[in-house]
């Protein structure tokens, strides 16, 4: 049965608004974004090639890949624009006390 964990990420003041950082946890890459919704979390690698989307631009819930420019929606990980076109992951995300965490489902 998968069971969701919390991980710290950081200070939720850290992350300003259309900004992305990168989370690793066990060797897996997560990227966080702070949208003018809210907080999302999603897979850290593009599901085009290997670029890290923490690299990438946030405009509004949209991600840009630095590589070649797909884009993805945060709030879904929905492949939005060529390259891309298989979804992106994502995961929960919570904030409590000023701090942010990502839920993540173990085995
Ligand atoms: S690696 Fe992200 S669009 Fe190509």
């Amino acid at each position: 049965m998968n069971i969701l964990q919390w991980h710290e990420v950081g200070a939720s003041d850290d992350l300003e608004e259309e900004d992305v950082m990168e989370f690793e946890h066990e060797g897996a890459l997560y990227a966080i974004y702070h949208t003018p919704t809210g907080f999302y979390a999603s897979a850290g690698v593009c599901t085009h090639e290997t670029a890290r989307l923490a690299q990438g631009l946030v405009f509004g819930e949209i991600i840009e890949c630095p590589m070649h420019m797909g884009r993805f929606h945060i709030p879904t990980g929905a492949a939005k624009g060529a390259p891309v076109c298989v979804n992106l992951a994502v995961h929960p995300v919570k904030v409590e006390g000023g701090r942010l965490f990502i839920g993540l489902a173990t085995d």
